[in-house]
Formats: C-alpha cells, structure tokens, sequence
C-alpha cells in the first residue's frame, strides 16, 4: 500500500464501542474489482436534490429572509406576533391591499402608555452587528398632517439597540422605509414602532429585511441556509413539499397563483403544521408566501436545481380528511388542471402568454425551462387515481416534453403502494414518488430494493425519505444507514433518476418533525451528519455507473459494506462510494481493472464517528464533518483501511 494514503486512514480507523445492528466481521481481507472502461447507466444530474416544504417554521421565519412575523396583520388573531399598547385596532375600511385588506390604526390621545405596536419576530428577531437591515411599511394619516413614528430596535434584555423616527406626511398610502445599522448582535430582539405625534395613523406590511440576502435579491432569503442548499449540489429542487401541497380541506391547500405578484398582495394561508400535532402546535405558523413559485424557480436557477414542482390533485390530505365530498369531484377538476397547465406556462411560456408575462413583469423574461411536475403527493386509492389521469391527459396533450411524476401513496410497501405503481404504469407517467420514513434497518435492507425493479415501466423519484431512530434523529447512525442506503439508489441510476432527503429545514425552538437535514435558529445554523451524506452525494455524483463488485455480486451489505461506483466523464475521475456499517476496520484490494499503468491521484473523503449516537449540535456544529486525504496509488490495484462505521468516497483520476 502506498505508505502516504495509509498514513491518512490509519489516522482514520479506530474500533468503536459495539452496537447491535452492525455486527463484527470476520472477514479482514476484501478483494473488490471494477471495470473502468464498462460504461453503465447513466447518472442523471438531477439524481440527488433537496426538497422544500414549509414545516418547522422552514420558509417564513426560516429561509425566507423577511424578519417580521404576520407583517399584514392578517392571521386570523390579527394581533399574532405583535404587542398593541395605547390605542390600537385593527380595521379594513379603504385597505392598501385588497387581498390583505387588514391594517392597524394607531390612534394617540397622549395616553400614559403611548400608543404603538411592538412585534416578536420568529422566536425574536436575530440581528447581527456589521449588516444593515431595512425596514418599510405603508402608512396614511387621516388630515392634512405631518405624523411622527419612533421605530426603535430592542434587546432582549429591554435595551434600546438603535431608534429612528419617521415622518408620514401622505393621506393616500405611501411606503416608507429606514435602515438600521444595530451595534449589537442580538438574536431575540424586537421592533418597537411609537407614535411621537398626536393624532391617528394607519400602517400597514410592516416589513423587516437583511440587506443582504441570497445573491442580493429583494424580497430575498437568508444567505446562510440559501448557501447551504446551494453547498449540497442539488441537480433537482421539489416544492412547496409534502403535506402542505394537499391542505387539510381544499380551502387551505398550495395555491401557486396566490404566491406571485407583489407580495404585500399575496393572500396569507394557514400553514397546516399550525394544528396537525396536537402535541406541537404553533398557532402562530402561517404562510405569508413571500417565499412563492417566482422566489423558487429563481432559487431554483441560482442553486442549479431543475425545478420540480407539486401540485394538488384535487384531494386534500387524505390522512385528515377521510370525507370524499371534501374533495373536488372528478368532473369538476378543471381549475385544478388548469393550474398545472398555467404553471407550466408561467415557468416556460413567452412572455406573450398570459402566464409569461406576469413572470416577466416579475423580473425574469427567460423561462426557467421547467422540466417536470408532480400531480398529487401522499395520494392513494381510485380517489387518486381517478383525478390523475386527466391531469396526465391535459399535460400530454399541452405539453408532450413535460415528465409527470404520480405518487405510490405514502408507504413504501403495502396494499396502496401495490395498488399504486401498476396503476402508474397503466396511466403512463414517467416516475414515480416514493416516501419512506424508516428505522436504520429498513434502511440498510433495503439498499438492493431496486435491483428487481422493472427497467421498462416509470422511473423512480424517492421524493421523500430519511432514516428514524427514536431519540436519534440525525445521529450519526442514520447518516451512515442512508450512506448505505443511497449506495444502492445510485447503483440503480437507471431505475432511480432522483431522489430527495425530507424535511430539509428545522427551527431548533419550532419544529414539528424530526429528522431534518438542516437545523437553524435566528442567527446560525448546523448541518446534520444527514446532510455531510447527501452533500458527499451531491458532489460526487458521476455521470455513470461503473459495475462493482465482490466474488462477482453488488456489495450490498455482505460483511457491511454497500458500495457503488460511478465514472465523471466531466473531470475523467472514477468515483467510489463505500459505506462500512461494521465496527470493524476494513482491508480492501480495489482492483481497478482497465486503468492505465502509472502513478493516479487519488482524494479520499470520509465521514465517521466511533459513536453511532452522536450528533452535530449549535454547541458542537462540526462534530461530524467529512475530513479529506489527498494521496495517490501506483497502477490499477487500490489498497485502503477502511474505518469503521464510516462512509468514505474516493475520486480516483484516470
Ligand atoms: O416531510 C414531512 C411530511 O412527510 C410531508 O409533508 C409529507 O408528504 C410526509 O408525510
């Protein structure tokens, strides 16, 4: 063995504490052959992305930069979010928005108290020193009068971190708009609006944002967590999820036409993690849109995500709503049809058509070239089939290019997944959404699940998974047991062609599920050791598969070890997966047959813990990390010590 890269994973391998479900070995020597120049199936480059839902506070208080909660005063309490004092009401009389007709008049008699509003942010509002944020609102008065406002910024700890005062002198609505420049960084801090003068005044989109945002846009989102999506590679991004496409009747379901245009026009929604947990609930968890179809098919180009978004089908949840005559009937689909064609048209269409040029006028004259959509997300039974196939027919008939994806239900297995994929075949979609949320075991045995799958009927979309271990979540053990899991996806790129961890984005003090790839409070973030595999994925994703194998089989899970390999016909790397589930180190002899005599570089990076429990946490955020060795090997015949419990890439150039 080259002594330089066993110098790197001797540093690497130590034994572990033991854990039940990765056994010992008692093989110590592993002889694994490749063919470099046995070109398989292709990888498609959307293989592996993130998908996006609003839950756990993930949009608005999340990605979605705006630092204001319930900013129109329109949840259904008006008051959420904000502390009235003095005279306050809310009224809709002669609105500034006529989807969001709600505002505040403040009124000031020279009460003791003063009249004003103070808003809470998103568990407070996170303010750094050195960034500057803007504040507007829209405000009237009722005479002919000059009215002073005092907006001060507060700490948590009461203290005044920056006051500016503002004249509205403009009986039609106007916009109004500070900066703040804060000399603190304060991650719970509050908006305290006073009034200076007498007399009364209407405000209304009170709006509080960083100045700088993902690629500096307006209405913009947070950097940081924007970064971290971006960091991962992703060649596919679904949207708006998940659960939150369905509603828990119809009136609350994902309406894309409510989520573009200005936004201080977009009619708010309730966002369904509001009450779906009777032991989590957030009664202050709306949807302000802001985060809408344009923001993400923008997003979607900025990352470098194909879009695919999800529609309703015409069926709310059907897990909380049991009641067919809550969902459209089958001959009144139309407007639901007709909304997928307009996205369509929204997101491709020249700016001509009715739908391009709203997105035009939006900023954006180039389409974004959407590629593929969902009908329908966690859907099961003839309720759901009945309603896809005229969608399936109106899309075709409209637009032949576009890939339709149907759902399998939301079980992996079962008698509405059996149910499902025939059907799916016989209504002729392209892929098919599976879900599955399960233990480390389901993970691990079902690494070979694609293997028997028909290679002639719809393609797969694992549109939503993750590992769950009570008390575990996003512990090293997951990652590792999705490592291996993923290694049979990409083994099956010509069955699997994407695949999407879920949820994505978790609030640390408003959450409602767990596992999530990112966790994040109002001024930082931690990435998952969940989230260091789907980006080893991501990046490492090649453009075909390579066959691997072991006495002459995949390596899937035979004394622990799940491997797949993949050539990059765009940097000539060959690119080995190798996950090592066991608690033993491993000696493994690649052969590395084709590849050319002579000296290769070869990068090693790898992700472990001899501790299957840990997690990365907001005190030890790089706990879990992946550490990289650079070395090289002498011909085709690879030796390495593979670490226990580990999960390891290697890019071998040609
Ligand atoms: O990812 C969380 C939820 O899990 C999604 O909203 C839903 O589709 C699934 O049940």
């Amino acid at each position: 063995m080259n002594s330089n890269l066993k110098k790197g994973l001797c540093v690497l391998s130590f034994l572990t504490a033991g854990f039940s479900l990765f056994g010992q070995s008692t093989e110590s020597d592993y002889l694994i052959k490749m063919d470099v120049d046995k070109i398989g199936p292709t990888i498609q480059p959307t293989m592996y992305g993130v998908f996006f839902e609003d839950i756990n506070f993930g949009a608005d208080g999340g990605l979605y930069a705006e630092l204001i909660k319930n900013r129109s005063f329109e949840f259904e309490y008006p008051f959420t979010g904000w502390t009235p004092f003095g005279d306050v009401s809310i009224r809709s009389d002669k609105p500034c928005f006529d989807r969001n007709p709600l505002y505040a008049r403040l009124i000031n008699r020279k009460q003791l108290t003063g009249t004003g509003l103070i808003n809470e942010g998103f568990k407070g509002i996170g303010i750094k020193t050195n960034e500057k944020y803007d504040l507007s609102f829209y405000a009237r008065t009722l005479k002919n009068e000059t009215m002073k406002l005092k907006i001060e910024m507060v700490s948590d700890k009461n203290d005044i971190i920056e006051s500016k005062e503002v004249s509205i002198n403009s009986k039609p609505w106007n916009k109004y708009m500070i900066t703040f420049a804060p000399m603190q960084t304060c991650s719970k801090s509050s908006i305290r609006i006073t009034m200076l003068t007498t007399g009364v005044l209407d405000i209304e989109h009170i709006s509080l944002f960083p100045q700088e945002t993902f690629n500096n846009r307006s209405n913009g989102l947070r950097k940081d967590l924007a970064m971290a999506l971006k960091d991962l590679k992703p060649g596919v991004f679904r949207f708006p999820g998940g659960c939150i496409v369905e509603g828990t009747d119809l009136s609350t379901r994902y309406q894309w036409k409510n989520t573009i245009g200005p936004v201080e026009n977009r009619p708010i929604n309730i966002n369904r993690w509001n009450y779906t947990f009777s032991h989590k609930k957030f009664p202050d968890y709306y949807q302000s849109y802001g985060l809408g179809f344009y923001e993400y098919f923008v997003l979607s180009e900025d990352i470098g995500a194909e879009p695919l978004p999800v529609l309703n089908c015409g069926l709310s949840c059907q897990y909380e709503n049991i009641d067919p005559n809550q969902n459209c009937p089958v001959d009144k689909l139309e407007p639901y049809i007709e909304d997928a064609l307009d996205l369509i048209e929204f997101a491709n269409g020249p700016i001509t058509s009715t739908w391009g040029k709203i997105r035009a006028d939006m900023g954006h004259p180039a389409p974004f070239n959407l590629k593929m959509i969902a009908i329908g997300n966690e859907q099961w039974g003839t309720l759901y089939t009945e309603r896809l196939e005229p969608f399936v027919k109106a899309i075709r008939a409209k637009y032949p290019n576009i890939k339709i994806i149907g759902s399998s239900g939301p079980q992996a297995e079962g008698k509405d997944f059996d149910f499902l994929w025939p059907e799916m075949k016989r209504i002729g979609v392209d892929l098919v959404d599976e879900h599955y949320y399960r233990s480390p075991e389901w993970f691990l045995s079902n690494a070979n699940r694609y293997d028997s799958y028909d290679r002639n009927g719809p393609k797969v979309f694992a549109g939503e998974y993750a590992c769950h271990a009570p008390d575990k979540e996003n512990s090293f053990l997951t990652a590792l047991s999705e490592a291996a899991f993923m290694t049979g996806l990409e083994r099956n790129a010509d069955v699997v062609h994407l695949c999407t961890y879920a949820p994505l984005f978790a609030h640390k003090e408003a959450w409602q599920w767990r596992p999530d790839l990112i966790w994040f409070d109002n001024l930082s973030f931690v990435k998952t050791p969940n989230y260091y595999v789907q980006q080893l994925f991501g990046n490492n994703a090649g453009t075909h598969v390579l066959a691997l194998t072991k006495n002459g089989k995949a390596v899937s899970g035979q004394q622990n070890l799940y491997a797949t390999a993949a050539s990059d016909a765009t940097d000539n790397t060959l690119i080995i997966k190798i996950a090592n589930t066991g608690i033993d180190q491993k000696k493994i002899s690649f052969i590395l047959e084709g590849l050319k005599a002579g000296i290769h570089a070869v990068t090693l990076t790898h992700l472990n813990s001899s501790d299957l429990n840990a997690k990365n946490s907001f005190e030890t955020p790089d706990l879990i990390t992946p550490k990289v060795v650079h070395s090289e090997i002498n011909d085709n015949k690879m030796d390495i010590a593979l670490p226990p419990l580990s999960f390891t890439i290697l890019r071998i150039a040609r």
